[in-house]
C-alpha cells in the first residue's frame, strides 16, 4: 500500500520547502492511505500539524487507530472525505484554515475530475505555497482501458494536460520531474518480492502487482512528480 517508504516522506518536505523543525507548519496529505507519510513527517517536524484526507473509510479508520497508538493524535488528524467534493473540502477549510504545503502520492490518478481536485486543493493553500503531486500520467503508448481496469486509473491525463489544469485553476510555475524509470524498478521488485513471499495470503494481490509491474515495464506507464506553486 505504501509507495516509496520514509525516503519519499523526507523528499516531500524538501520539495515543499518545509524543513525547519522549529516551525509550526500545517501540511495536508491528499489521499493519505494508511497515514505512514504523515507519521514519519510528524516525527521530523515536531512543532507542525498534519491533516490527511482519505476517501476509503477502512483506511481512514485504520490510520486513525495507528496515529492514536503512537500518541500523535494531537498533531495528525484524518478526515474521511472525497477530494473532489467542493463541499467537503470547504468544511475542512472552515475547521483547519489554510495550509503551508500540500502533497498527494498516487491518489489523483484514481479520481475522474482532476480539475475539481486541483481547484479544491488550490483553495486550501496559502499564497506562494506548493502542491506536490506524485502521479501517473498517460503517454502516446498508454492503454487507457488497461490502466482503468487493472490499475484503477480514471480519466488519465498527459503531462501537458495536467499542466493546463494546474494553470486553469490558478497555479503558477509548474514543474514536472519524470520518475518513470525508477518506478519501473520499484514495481518490478515489489511484484518479484511478493511472488517470493513464503506465506502468500492473496492471489488477488499477487495478480494486481503483476499487472502493475507489467504496466510499468512496458511503454504503457509513465509518471512522476508535479510541483505547482500558488
Ligand atoms: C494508491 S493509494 C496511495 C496511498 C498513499 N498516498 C500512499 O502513498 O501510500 C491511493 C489512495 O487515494 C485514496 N483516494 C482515491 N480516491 C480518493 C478521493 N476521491 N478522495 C480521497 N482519497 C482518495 C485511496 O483510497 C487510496 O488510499
Amino acid at each position: 500500500m505504501r509507495y516509496g517508504g520514509d525516503e519519499i516522506a523526507h523528499k516531500i518536505l524538501f520539495d515543499l520547502g518545509l524543513q525547519n523543525k522549529f516551525s509550526n507548519y500545517k501540511i495536508l496529505n491528499a489521499g493519505s492511505g494508511f497515514g505512514s507519510d504523515l507519521i514519519e513527517q510528524a516525527n521530523l517536524l515536531p512543532n507542525s500539524n498534519f491533516i490527511g484526507i482519505e476517501y476509503n473509510k477502512k483506511y481512514a479508520d485504520l490510520s486513525c487507530k495507528i496515529i492514536h497508538a503512537l500518541g500523535l493524535e494531537s498533531r495528525i488528524k484524518i478526515y474521511c472525505a472525497d477530494l473532489s467534493s467542493k463541499y467537503a473540502l470547504l468544511k475542512i477549510r472552515e475547521k483547519e484554515g489554510l495550509f503551508d504545503g500540500v502533497y498527494s502520492n498516487l491518489a489523483v490518478l484514481h479520481i475522474k475530475n482532476k480539475k475539481l481536485v486541483y481547484d479544491n486543493i488550490y483553495k486550501l493553500m496559502k499564497e506562494n505555497c506548493k502542491f506536490r503531486n506524485e502521479d501517473y500520467v498517460s503517454n502516446s503508448f498508454t492503454d487507457i482501458k488497461f490502466a482503468e481496469d487493472k490499475i484503477g486509473c480514471q480519466n488519465l491525463k498527459t503531462i501537458s494536460e495536467m499542466h493546463n489544469i494546474a494553470e486553469q485553476v490558478g497555479f503558477k510555475n509548474s514543474l514536472f520531474e519524470d520518475l518513470t524509470s525508477s518506478w519501473r524498478e520499484f514495481t518490478k521488485n515489489r511484484a518479484f518480492n511478493y511472488a517470493n513471499m513464503q506465506d502468500k495470503k492473496s492471489k488477488i494481490k499477487e495478480n494486481f502487482l503483476n499487472d502493475v509491474a507489467l504496466f510499468f515495464t512496458s511503454k504503457n506507464g509513465s509518471g512522476g512528480v508535479f510541483i505547482h506553486t500558488k
